[in-house]
């Protein structure tokens, strides 16, 4: 699904130069690089503050953890996601909810948002999937309208614009009071082991998730709230500041894969190319088409036979895991994003990727579907 081998080997003087300074440095843990990549990230996303940590999901349960939600209060999180948007909710005994997604944009869906609102509800989770913004003005404008905190889970999304009525833009991840990502190796902004950042504008919440971050400590070993221990290490940070440079460009490749996957399959009645809304700049971490009559899981086997990767995001919705069941899950009934997880297939989709892989990809799948 992606080629993170040939993207290195493009980059590998500067990485490797870069790892071994922090190697010959001995400070692994935390340290310069550290406080350089956050610094670089929070010029790109345009945030205030960036608080690195160890990956997506620590970024997600710190980020609730900084809000002081309790045990029983409620988040509003889209079913159709990973795991981690809502597992992190779990872990702290907070009751996911789960809302419909627009069939569209897979994004969480503000009308049926708003309608999930209760007493006990405390915070938003939209997550930007597959690197297409959710509708952050509409779901700012709730959050606004009933003072609920906006928690945007932004692990594949980073890098994206989201532009509002007025014409302003902003970077998601930079929108609602706190933003996630992660730097998974094969995220858009890939790190070469585990990763992730939280940003905030909030000074005070900043502080917080500082702190949280690092076993709830104000100085060393006064420790003031309970935390964890979520710390991004100085070699990602290294290779990071310098992916980081090349981010733009690396967006720009994907959509160029993107167009050219859209084009060959536009006007073809059983597959829904990806829609990209005119709010949302689509960074397109994934590729994902609808199926329509089409065995959607024999095309998955059928390219695997010969050899060209697809992927299935996600095969269950969270609502219907198992761990959620204690959560009730399973009362939950959302036909949108049951239709669309039967339907939806992932392509390749990459900053290696070339024509001729991509011709390749598509006369399979029309081959079988035709
Ligand atoms: C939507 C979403 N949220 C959260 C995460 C968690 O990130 P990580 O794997 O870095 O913990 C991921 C990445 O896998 C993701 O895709």
């Amino acid at each position: 699904m992606v080629d993170t081998k040939n993207q290195y080997l493009k980059i590998k003087k500067e990485i490797d130069a870069a790892v071994i300074e922090v190697l010959e440095s001995s400070m692994f843990i935390g340290g310069k690089k550290v406080d350089q990549f956050a610094a670089d990230l929070a010029v790109y996303n345009d945030s205030r503050f960036v608080i690195p940590c160890a990956n997506g999901t620590d970024a997600l349960q710190i980020a609730m953890m900084a809000l002081g939600l309790q045990p029983g209060d409620e988040i509003i999180t889209p079913s159709f996601t990973y795991i981690a948007t809502v597992e992190t909710a779990a872990l702290l005994r907070l009751k996911p909810v789960f809302v419909e997604v627009d069939p569209q944009t897979f994004c969480m869906d503000a009308t049926a948002l708003e309608k999930a609102i209760t007493p006990n509800t405390k915070a938003i989770v939209p997550v930007h999937l597959y690197g297409h913004a959710a509708d952050m003005e509409k779901i700012m404008d709730i959050a606004a309208r009933y003072n609920l905190f906006v928690i945007e889970d932004n692990a594949q999304g980073i890098g994206c614009d989201y532009t509002f009525s007025d014409g302003t833009v902003k970077k998601t991840g930079g929108i609602g009071h706190i933003g996630c990502t992660s730097f998974y190796p094969s995220k858009n902004l890939g790190a070469y082991g585990d990763g992730g950042a939280i940003f905030t504008n909030d000074e005070a919440l900043a502080m917080q998730l500082k702190m949280i971050a690092a076993h709830g400590q104000s100085k060393r070993y006064y420790h003031d709230v309970v935390g964890c221990n979520s710390r991004l290490d100085a070699v990602q940070a290294a290779i990071l500041t310098i992916k980081l440079k090349h981010l733009d460009d690396y967006i720009a490749a994907r959509r160029n894969a993107a167009d050219y996957y859209d084009k060959a399959f536009a006007g073809h009645s059983k597959i829904t190319t990806p829609f990209r809304a005119a709010y949302s700049h689509h960074v397109f971490h994934q590729y994902t088409l609808i199926l329509n009559n089409t065995n959607r899981d024999a095309l998955n086997a059928y390219l695997a036979s010969e050899g060209i990767p697809s992927m299935i995001y996600y095969p269950v919705p969270c609502h219907k895991q198992k761990m959620f069941d204690a959560f009730g899950g399973n009362t939950f009934d959302l036909p949108v994003t049951d239709w669309l997880t039967e339907r939806v297939i992932s392509l390749p989709i990459h900053t290696e990727l070339d024509e001729e892989q991509q011709a390749l990809i598509v006369s399979k799948i029309l081959s079988f579907i035709q």
